[in-house]
């Protein structure tokens, strides 16, 4: 990233609940088209952070901004994907879909073309009309993805987004996503707690501690956009994932250690 005012950034990022301090003095500058992740282990803040940047819980201390201008509560210039399926059970794909625009009162024809459109780029067309309880968990997330893309916001906040998917699912998504974000430009944060889906999918890593989360580490990913699943072979990237596990493995002894 250059020296401009980065698309998103949290700045000395305080969360406490209660007496319990989760998140303690967070840095991360997201800029504009990249794709940043945020690993950690289960319990380090995660969810927390995403869900500060995304307006939906307020911090402590410190600033979450957006073009320089801090996040004062949820907007349509972010859209979320969480672990877990959100979509409504009695709307289809395609209603899913469309309903952050009926929200905004657009014309049915361009929700229907604006839809069409990213049901495209998801490869969702043959499933447009399946209620969800009809769909894979695979093909959910791909609604989940669709639907927050659909209001086209300026940044992606992905909570775990391929965590309850099976492995061999989980990795046609990752490859999937690389080339939706190629598609779309879009600029997306994602947190995980899985050590090679942050390498594999980012071109920066933030690693945080166990609680309180704090960032131990900032690695830039060297496989530029055009990366394919051939760079996890790479001696490059199996060193980057080994020593991102070690940093993290550290920070889980201690944890088991105090409880
Ligand atoms: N609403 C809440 N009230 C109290 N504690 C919370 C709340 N949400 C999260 N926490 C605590 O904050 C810490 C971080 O949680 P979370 O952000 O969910 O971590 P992660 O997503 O990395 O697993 C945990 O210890 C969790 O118990
Ligand atoms: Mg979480």
């Amino acid at each position: 990233m250059n020296g401009a005012v980065p698309k998103l950034e949290a700045v000395g990022l305080v969360k406490d609940f209660g007496g319990v301090r989760a998140l303690d003095g967070v840095d991360i500058r997201v800029g504009n088209g990249e794709l940043i992740a945020v690993v950690g282990a289960s319990g380090c803040g995660k969810s927390t952070l995403l869900a500060i940047a995304a307006g939906l819980v307020p911090l402590t201390a410190g600033a979450v901004l957006l073009d320089g201008h801090p996040v004062a509560g949820p907007g349509p210039d972010r859209g979320l994907v969480f672990q877990s399926s959100t979509l409504y059970p009695w709307r289809t794909v395609r209603e899913n879909v469309a309903f952050g625009l009926e929200l905004r009162h657009l014309r049915k024809a361009e929700i229907r073309e604006r839809v069409d459109g990213y049901l495209e780029v998801m490869r969702l067309q043959r499933f447009a009309d399946h209620l969800p309880n009809q769909l894979s968990g695979g093909m959910k997330q791909r609604t989940a993805i669709a639907r927050a893309l659909a209001t086209e916001p300026e940044v992606l906040l992905m909570d775990e987004p391929f965590g309850s998917l099976d492995a061999q699912t989980r990795s046609v998504m990752q490859e999937f996503l690389l080339d939706v974000w190629r598609e779309t430009g879009t600029t997306i944060l994602i947190v995980t707690h899985d050590v090679e889906e942050s390498v594999f999918l980012s071109e920066r890593v933030y690693v945080l501690s166990s609680r309180p989360g704090r960032v131990v580490e900032e690695i830039d990913v060297p496989f530029g956009r055009d990366r394919t699943r051939e760079v996890l072979r790479h001696p490059t990237c199996h060193d980057l994932v080994a020593h991102v596990r070690d940093r993290l493995h550290v920070w889980a002894e201690a944890a088991l250690a105090e409880a």
